[in-house]
């Protein structure tokens, strides 16, 4: 059994946008006295000897990007959690569609303890995607709505969501 202070911890990040990236940084800080390994995505492959994984990444056309899900077949036998950020917002649905699709990744050995979605503002290109959905008309109210509401996300308060979320998993980590 492996002290929970002697646990290796992977805080890896796939944000093209940096909105992930942001919460990363908050996470690795509150988890600093455990000296996490911070790894970005986009330009560093995943280490495979820590005992816990903290994957954050930018939702994007409704899925967690191939990028992160190629990543997981290296996890076998490890524990993980995710988080990520999305502009159309956390409801569980949501969350439900895309951790569904990443246990459709996992090796059968590792084990997902959670995902935590937390709302995130659009970049230009997010805002051309978006701006393509609402020119095919559906849901347009919503997509709008939606669209103004992710602004300033995510905040210090989504960050303390995402902490309060993922804290017990952590000091529950043997
Ligand atoms: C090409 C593209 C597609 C996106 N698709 C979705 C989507 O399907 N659902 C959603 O909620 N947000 C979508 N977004 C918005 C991003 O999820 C959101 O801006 C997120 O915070 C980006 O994360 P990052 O800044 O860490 O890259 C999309 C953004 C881009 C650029």
């Amino acid at each position: 059994m492996l002290h929970p202070q002697n646990m290796k911890l992977c805080i890896a990040y796939h944000s093209p946008g940096g909105n992930t990236r942001s919460l990363a940084f908050k996470l690795a800080h509150r988890l600093k006295e455990k000296e996490p390994v911070l790894i970005d995505l986009e330009i560093e492959p995943l280490p495979t000897d820590a005992d816990l994984y903290l994957l954050g990444f930018g939702v994007r056309r409704n899925s967690c990007p191939m990028a992160v899900l190629d990543t997981l077949k290296s996890l076998h036998g490890k524990r993980m959690l995710f988080f990520g950020t999305a502009a159309l917002g956390t409801s569980e649905e949501y969350s439900a569609r895309i951790r569904n699709q990443i246990l459709a990744f996992l090796p059968e050995d590792a084990v997902m303890s959670g995902l935590w979605l937390s709302r995130g503002s659009l970049s230009e290109e997010g805002r051309n995607y978006f701006l393509e959905q609402l020119s095919s008309g559906d849901h347009t109210e919503v997509y709008e709505r939606m669209i103004r509401e992710c602004y300033g996300h995510p905040d210090d308060k989504d960050a303390d969501a995402l902490w309060e979320f993922f804290r017990t998993f952590i000091s529950e980590e043997k």
